[in-house]
């Protein structure tokens, strides 16, 4: 059994403080009110390159209490250590990276800098801080293209692109961590295809620019900003020929988040788990999804492949129930009507 090394605070015996690098960002924001939810005290640091300025004031109306976030990068070493220095931490969850394949591309250096750099620094301020339990955000995407469907946390890991691997080699740097220092604490948790929004509408994906992902398109597609839904191949051996994903809405993956902290702060140990609900769905099912849920048909035209893609990639999930007793409750339609919920608040 690991060395339960969380200990009640002097100042709020009970409340358990967790900072989250990232987390005025689209996974972040949810599990901030997820956790707050759950009864933590909790900080955000966001240098807010992907995330809307107002995320806090959003956060603020949504949980009913005052948010306490600092707008720094987490490159800025002096200012993570003052964070650290300024309260008494409990654990991290480490979102706060880049995360687009295709900019990864065009950008390697920035990625390997701000990715695992980045991580590199945030460890030793919390070493130097003796915290040491983390949750850290990495991705399907360490699968590749799976040999095997669905995937389970002991397929074959690679990668075609530097955002891959710069998960794949955090992955590594945690897991050798840990295996030459005991007082490590590690949750990996990989993230299939994370979808929707908080059903009051108050926060959600970041709409700026033309989107990579599919439900963030086809939802400019239903604004009426983009004009239709590029579908990239209709010839993949699936049930109509369009790429399947195993779509999970931010609030089932944020309440993950909740249940993987509390393993580590248990002392239960460390674990590498996938979040996904284990069912796959087409481009096409979700396109239908999302007409349902904005009343009315939207336009699409297939076009070749995209370099890189694979036809189906579905989680299994059993590992993340069984260590975790994590299990996704929301569906498509709920996926989609949250999303939609989304850019119409947005757009008043
Ligand atoms: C889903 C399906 C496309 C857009 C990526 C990253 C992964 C993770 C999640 C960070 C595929 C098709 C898409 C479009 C389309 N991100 N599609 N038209 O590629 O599974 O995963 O995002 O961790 O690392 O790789 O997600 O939403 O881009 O694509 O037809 O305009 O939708 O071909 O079949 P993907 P996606």
């Amino acid at each position: 059994m690991k060395q339960n090394n969380w200990i009640p605070r002097k100042d709020s015996p009970g409340k358990r403080a967790v900072l989250l690098t990232g987390g005025a960002g689209f996974i972040g924001s949810h599990t901030y009110v997820a956790l707050k939810q759950a009864g933590y005290e909790v900080i955000i640091v966001d240098n807010f390159s992907n995330a809307l300025e107002d995320t806090p004031e959003r956060l603020q109306q949504l949980t009913g209490s005052k948010v306490i976030c600092y707008a720094d990068d987490l490159l800025d070493r002096s200012a993570i250590r003052r964070i650290f220095d300024n309260h008494p931490i409990d654990a991290v969850i480490h979102f706060a990276a880049k995360k687009s394949v295709a900019e990864s591309t065009t950008a390697p250096l920035v990625y390997y800098e701000n990715n695992v750099s980045g991580l590199i620094g945030l460890l030793e301020e919390m070493r130097r801080a003796s915290v040491f339990n983390l949750v850290f955000s990495s991705s399907a995407t360490v699968y590749g293209s799976p040999e095997t469907l669905p995937v389970r946390e002991n397929a074959a890991l690679s990668s075609t692109n530097p955002y891959g691997f710069t998960k794949l080699v955090c992955e590594n740097v945690l897991s050798d961590l840990q295996k030459f220092d005991p007082r490590w604490n590690v949750g990996i948790l990989r993230y299939f295809n994370p979808v929707g929004a908080h059903s009051s509408g108050l926060i959600g994906e970041s709409t700026t620019g033309i989107p990579d992902n599919l439900m963030p398109y086809i939802a400019k597609v239903a604004t009426g900003e983009l004009p239709f839904l590029r579908v990239f191949g209709a010839d993949y051996d699936t049930l109509d020929g369009t790429g399947v994903r195993d779509y999970i809405h931010v609030m089932d993956l944020a309440e993950g988040h909740v249940l993987s902290l509390e393993e580590l702060l248990d002392g239960a140990g460390s674990h590498i788990v996938n979040l996904g609900t284990g069912r796959g769905y087409s481009v096409l099912e979700m396109l239908k999804s999302y007409e349902t849920a904005c009343g009315r048909t939207l336009p699409y035209q297939v076009m070749p492949r995209r370099p890189g893609d694979v036809g189906e990639v579905v989680a299994d999930p059993a590992n993340a129930n069984a260590l975790l007793g994590f299990e996704a409750k929301r569906d498509l339609d709920h996926m989609s009507k949250t999303s939609w919920n989304w850019m119409l608040q947005r757009m008043d």
